[in-house]
């Protein structure tokens, strides 16, 4: 293995090249240079080229950054870092100071404090904690303005939905691991697990919790829909493939949700017609409209399918959420309504082989994988776990292929039900 000196230059090379293109790009595109400043663009969109240079330099740069800190700094400093962060942020976003303080211009500590109820020593301790982290500035004394990031607060209502799901849910969850481990060593129950140790009243699992609390269920319901803005998420994946012989006919979509997806599907394929089932509160929560070949039906999918001529049924973005023991039981509970030939399609997550994958995409595929441990007692699991899965729910499941389309999060498996 090279040592740390010829790592670090090699480090900063990569640096140094990645940063110049993605600064003559955008140049080239009359943007300015990159900067959190308050006037500074809010989502730049690269093309794959440059986006490529711009992974390659958070890459780097992350990497260099750790090596500089060292080990017994980078134990101790980040998880202090990252509970800051997030303190601050449920601060502004609780206390609605992205929108208190002025786009443009700035507003005094004082007048600040009076808007918001906070006296304004206290006040100005908070945001002082989230300024090192890019959240406001002082452009003079007494006077607190937006950078870009708190803009975004200011602009994008998800953020407040985001941050409050991240409070409420995934940060007492990933608390409550301990607990759960040492009580439920094998962590394959859905009702014992970080979440439901820390929050839970006896609910058989985090969706049953969502169930009793409809906020925190319309929340949820939003944070998922605004996954499908991000374009790896994008619901052109799975239309683009989707299987050939299954573009008419009636398709269930199991676990769909707002039926943002269904609706994407009905649009291109206009001879499917979809039916989506969800839980009860789910669906109330979504605010779902009937639309063109798309309808809406509330069904738990642990309970036998009723819906006896279908052509197809789809998980979308679902089984990920479960642990084997109970994706085994959804797929049974399908048995009675399959005839040869009928297909189900997964499209969901699948882990990457281990070291595959940039510093920065294995952290973002680890953070979702341990908090599918925390919340649901789940994985993001690999080709290899999903046929196992799918294969021990019932040897007549037979894994018709996989395909992982590309710049997706998610990939397709097509099952076919041969008896
Ligand atoms: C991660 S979301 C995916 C939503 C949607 N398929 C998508 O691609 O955006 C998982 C969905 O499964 C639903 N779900 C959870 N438990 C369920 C159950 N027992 N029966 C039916 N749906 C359920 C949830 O309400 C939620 O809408």
């Amino acid at each position: 293995m090279a040592s740390n000196t010829s790592r670090s230059s090699h480090l900063v090379k990569v640096i140094t090249e990645n940063s110049t293109k993605i600064e003559a790009y955008r140049q080239e595109q009359g943007l300015p240079p990159l900067s959190l400043g308050a006037d500074a663009p809010l989502d730049v969109k690269y093309p794959p080229d440059v986006e490529e240079c711009r992974r390659a330099l958070i890459d780097a740069s992350l990497e260099l950054g750790d090596l500089a800190t060292g080990p017994v700094e980078l134990r101790l400093v980040p998880g202090w870092a990252v509970m800051t962060m997030f303190g601050v942020t449920q601060f502004i976003c609780d206390f609605n100071i992205a929108h208190q303080v002025p786009l443009t211009g700035d507003v005094s500590y004082d007048d600040l404090s009076m808007a918001v109820n906070v006296t304004a020593p206290v006040l100005r301790q908070v945001l002082r904690a989230g300024m090192p982290y890019h959240m406001f500035y002082e452009p003079r004394p007494g006077h607190v303005a937006h950078t870009a990031t708190t803009k975004v607060i200011a602009r994008e209502p998800l953020i407040k939905d985001w941050t409050g799901l991240s409070t409420d849910v995934l940060y007492p969850a990933s608390t409550g691991l301990t607990e759960a481990l040492r009580k439920e060593p094998a962590a394959n129950d859905p009702a014992k697990t970080g979440f439901m140790y820390a929050k839970g009243d006896g609910e058989t699992g985090m969706f049953m919790y969502l169930e009793k609390h409809p906020e925190q269920a319309r929340r949820f319901a939003g944070v998922m829909g605004a996954f499908h803005k991000d374009d790896g998420y994008a619901p052109r994946h799975l239309i683009d493939s989707w299987p050939n012989d299954l573009q008419a006919g009636k398709l269930v979509d199991l676990g769909g949700s707002t039926g943002a997806v269904a609706f994407a599907l009905a649009e291109e394929f206009p001879g499917l017609e979809i039916v989506v089932q969800d839980l009860h509160g789910a669906l109330e929560a979504a605010q779902v409209r009937e639309g063109k070949n798309v309808s809406f039906m509330p069904h738990d999918f642990f309970n036998e399918q009723p819906i006896k001529d279908a052509d197809g049924f789809m998980f979308r973005w679902v089984l990920h959420n479960w642990p084997d023991v109970y994706v085994q039981r959804i797929l049974r509970a399908l048995i009675p309504s399959l005839k040869p030939n009928t297909k189900i399609i997964i499209f969901d997550e699948i882990m990457p082989p281990a070291g595959s994958m940039s510093l920065s995409v294995e952290r973002c595929q680890r953070n979702i994988d341990f908090g599918m441990l925390t919340l649901f007692n789940s994985k993001i699991r690999d080709v290899e776990e999903w046929k196992e899965v799918i294969t021990e729910s019932d040897q007549r499941f037979k894994v018709a292929g996989v395909r992982y389309p590309e710049n997706s999060r998610l990939s397709l498996i097509e099952i076919v039900w041969q008896p």
